[in-house]
């Protein structure tokens, strides 16, 4: 096992632990840090597929003494588990408080416990809220509006506190929309995978607001996976940074880089009663570029891509979006 050095932090990893490595994200990080050469542990309350050269944990991070565990004896922890849903949080903002601000928490704690470990924190763009300007920078307001918004700006906050504090060696990255091969039709509910599989099934692509004024950042998991690990390695103790595609693409223009990529126009449906999240939500990547990062992955590409990994029927998206869930 050739362990993996960075030129400008000196860190030298040979373990990693991933947190949610049964999940979306997290599946693809592992392949990510297997291709590194790194010795892999998976932690999930789920049990996913066996893979070769992965350690399986299965444990509730809600529970502090599972948790400490769970992350003993490794370099670095990719934490990405926890609820990924707005809507579920919603729904549910008990759940949500438990399984991102809880978890979070444990993990912190563990870390500290463990002096050495080096600790990413995966966030999410929907701390920002409703962005003043477009595209978001790290230091700009946030206000999340959605439970999930604020318990990941919650851990991200007890990340910048358990560095100043107890001097860990821990960093945040904020995701924007993630798409890619191996979501679960049944808990995704970012638009390019949703349309796709709706459109891929013949089915009405449903648009939940405007067509123009939603604006988002969608990101291929791939480069996601390598903006983690950039910012892992390279990321200064208690920072926070953007990984997006840094480009700004309206779920109109998203329907035509669908329309494209199967060479068949869509049928729409558009719910624009509620415009509550029809607004640009767009990265600013500046602060992980100066680390390194550069996104390889057009949405066409992507897209193109993803249709082709999911075939002509793949199972159609079951999770409501956050407006059709909330209570008006
Ligand atoms: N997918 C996106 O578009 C997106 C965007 C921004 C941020 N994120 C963040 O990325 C991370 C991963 O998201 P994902 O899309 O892969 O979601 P996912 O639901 O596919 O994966 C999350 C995993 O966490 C596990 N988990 C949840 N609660 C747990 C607990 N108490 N103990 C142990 N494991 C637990 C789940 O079983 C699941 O396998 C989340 O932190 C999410 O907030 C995702």
């Amino acid at each position: 096992m050739t362990p993996m050095t960075t030129t400008t932090e000196g860190r030298s990893w040979k373990r990693a632990a991933v947190t949610g490595g049964t999940g979306f994200v997290g599946r693809n990080l592992i392949t990510r840090l297997l291709a590194e050469g790194l010795a892999v542990r998976s932690v999930d309350n789920r049990m996913g597929e066996p893979r070769p050269g992965v350690e399986t944990v299965t444990a509730d991070l809600r529970d502090p003494e599972q948790t400490a565990a769970a992350l003993a004896d490794v370099d670095v922890v990719f934490h990405l588990a926890g609820n990924p849903s707005g809507t579920v949080s919603v729904e549910n903002p008990r759940y949500d408080f438990d399984s991102n601000a809880l978890v979070g928490l444990n993990v912190l704690e563990a870390v500290r416990g463990t002096p050495g470990t080096r600790l990413l924190y995966l966030s999410s763009a929907m701390v920002y809220g409703r962005p003043d300007t477009a595209p978001c920078r790290e230091d700009d307001e946030c206000r999340p509006f959605y439970p999930y918004g604020a318990s990941k700006l919650a851990v991200e906050h007890y990340v910048a506190a358990y560095v100043a504090a107890y001097g860990i060696d821990a960093a945040c990255a904020r995701a924007f929309v993630v798409y890619g091969p191996g979501e679960d039709p049944s808990r995704a509910g970012a638009e390019p995978g949703q349309f796709l599989r709706w459109h891929l099934n013949d089915m009405p692509l449903r648009i939940v607001g405007s067509p123009d004024a939603k604006r988002r950042d969608f990101v291929h998991v791939d480069d996601l996976t390598a903006g983690l690990l950039i910012a892992a390695l390279r990321g200064t103790p208690g920072q926070v940074y953007n990984v997006g595609s840094g480009t700004d693409t309206s779920l109109r223009e998203l329907v035509a880089v669908i329309e494209t990529a199967t060479g068949r126009a869509a049928r729409t449906t558009v719910d624009d009663t509620d415009l509550t999240d029809s607004y640009p939500l767009v990265a600013d990547i500046g602060r992980l570029r100066a680390l390194g990062y550069t996104p390889q992955v057009t949405l066409a590409e992507g897209i193109a891509r993803l249709a082709e990994e999911l075939g002509s029927n793949p199972a159609p998206p079951t999770l409501a979006t956050v407006l059709s869930a909330a209570p008006r």
